[in-house]
């Protein structure tokens, strides 16, 4: 049997009976404490780590055995081997769903995966104002990279999941920061790599939130902002999963504020605009026109690749070649690199190594501030790196136990 069957009923609705009041029934205890709210404990005593978790989830707790009943789970676990082997053959007669950790060929279904909690911890699916009593997923922004730039609430999110599914893009410091016991999944996405398709990680996030986990969805910069934040909320709500977002520091913030480039200047630009410069099919549709007006700051996400093509673009279109533009590389981190020139020059350190991504493009008059406003030294940043080439663990990869 897989583990996907015991998803297939509501948790909530399930008449749980555990059977046994030792370590063993403990353990499993644990790992369905906040999920299964209907629970009726079987032992003639129980040990007080059980007891007061009981007490804690207000379950049920009786000295005789549990009666066959419609809609019913077993948990076999008394430490008593055989009379686990009766108890469950007992279940595995009346058609009862039965799980007993000594005897796998009796059981007919698995539990889902779930992170332990200790008997004083507050069950991981209370929120700390107690109102998420189920599983939840917390869409995060990471911010830029310099691990400084988390949101309070992020950082409270992280230190409550069960679950992280991240991006490439969070650097190591920050997942540092999540609940060590948190299951963490990798599921980035890099040009040059395999990627997990985004309904497989919408499917991740119904699937570990279905299960009673707190799920982090942590993205790098603002999950509204070049993320696909809204396609995975969507994917949630026709799921009818409980959510919630914790914008972060988008990229043009964060790397501009780094870079002593203030978006918009009275003097300089009196709106900006985030662009993307991700190519399909070797070409960038954009309303050219628009970006090419003066007065306004562009930067463009995602756009290395198409820089050629955005200068020459934004040129055709009336665009001044002496404006100026810079283009920020690992932003906020200690590997950032700022060069600036102008959309007809680039400048020389281009051309001397190849940028790393990820890079940000700025163009407009405001960039010209950067060599009086620059106040970042990369090495002053908190932050090590990204997640990319330190083995994170693919979600394809990843345990389910
Ligand atoms: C898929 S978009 C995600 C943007 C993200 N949601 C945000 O709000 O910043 C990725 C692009 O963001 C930009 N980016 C993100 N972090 C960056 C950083 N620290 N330095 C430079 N560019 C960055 C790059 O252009 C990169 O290709």
């Amino acid at each position: 049997m897989t583990e996907s069957l015991i998803l297939q009923y509501d948790p909530s609705r399930l008449d749980v009976h555990l059977i046994g009041g030792g370590s063993e029934a403990l353990a499993l205890a644990q790992r369905i404490s906040g999920l299964m709210p209907v629970v009726t404990v079987h032992a003639v005593s129980l040990m007080p780590a059980l007891a007061s978790l009981c007490r804690a989830q207000e379950w049920a707790v009786r000295d005789d055995e549990p009666v066959v009943g419609a809609g019913q789970l077993w948990l076999v676990a008394s430490g008593d081997g055989e009379r686990d082997r009766e108890v469950a053959s007992v279940a595995v007669e009346a058609g009862v769903a039965v799980y007993a950790p000594a005897h796998p060929t009796l059981c007919s279904v698995r539990l889902p995966p779930r992170v332990t909690v200790n008997d004083t911890a507050q069950p991981a699916s209370a929120s700390a104002d107690g109102h998420w009593q189920r599983g939840h997923v917390s869409l995060v922004g990471a911010g830029p990279g310099d691990p400084e730039l988390l949101t309070l609430k992020a950082l409270k999110r992280l230190q409550r999941a069960d679950v992280v599914i991240h991006d490439r893009l969070v650097s190591q410091e920050i997942l540092a920061l999540a609940n060590p016991a948190a299951r963490r999944f990798y599921v980035g996405k890099a040009r040059s790599r395999h990627s997990v398709p985004q309904e497989g990680i919408n499917q991740a996030l119904v699937d570990w939130a279905r299960a009673g986990n707190q799920v982090v969805r942590l993205k790098g910069g603002d999950p509204f902002i070049f993320g696909r934040g809204g396609e995975e909320l969507e994917a949630l709500v026709a799921a009818g999963v409980d959510f919630d977002v914790v914008p972060g520091i988008t990229a043009a913030s964060g790397c501009a504020a780094y870079a002593g480039i203030p978006l918009t200047h009275r003097d300089h630009a009196q709106s900006v605009r985030f662009v993307t410069g991700h190519l399909k099919n070797g070409s960038c549709d954009l309303d050219w026109s628009a970006l090419a007006r003066g007065d306004q700051t562009l930067v463009f996400y995602m756009g290395l690749g198409a820089l050629d093509l955005i200068r020459e673009r934004l040129m055709a279109y009336g665009l001044d070649g002496a404006t100026p533009l810079a283009l920020i590389e690992q932003g906020t981190t200690a590997n950032q690199r700022v060069h600036l020139g102008t959309l007809s020059r680039l400048p020389d350190s281009l051309a001397e190594h190849q940028p790393r991504p990820p890079t940000l493009i700025v163009v407009g008059s405001v960039v010209e501030l950067a060599s009086r406003l620059e106040w970042f030294q990369p090495t002053d940043s908190g932050s090590l790196g990204w997640v990319e080439g330190k083995h994170p663990t693919p979600l394809s990869q990843a345990d389910s136990a």
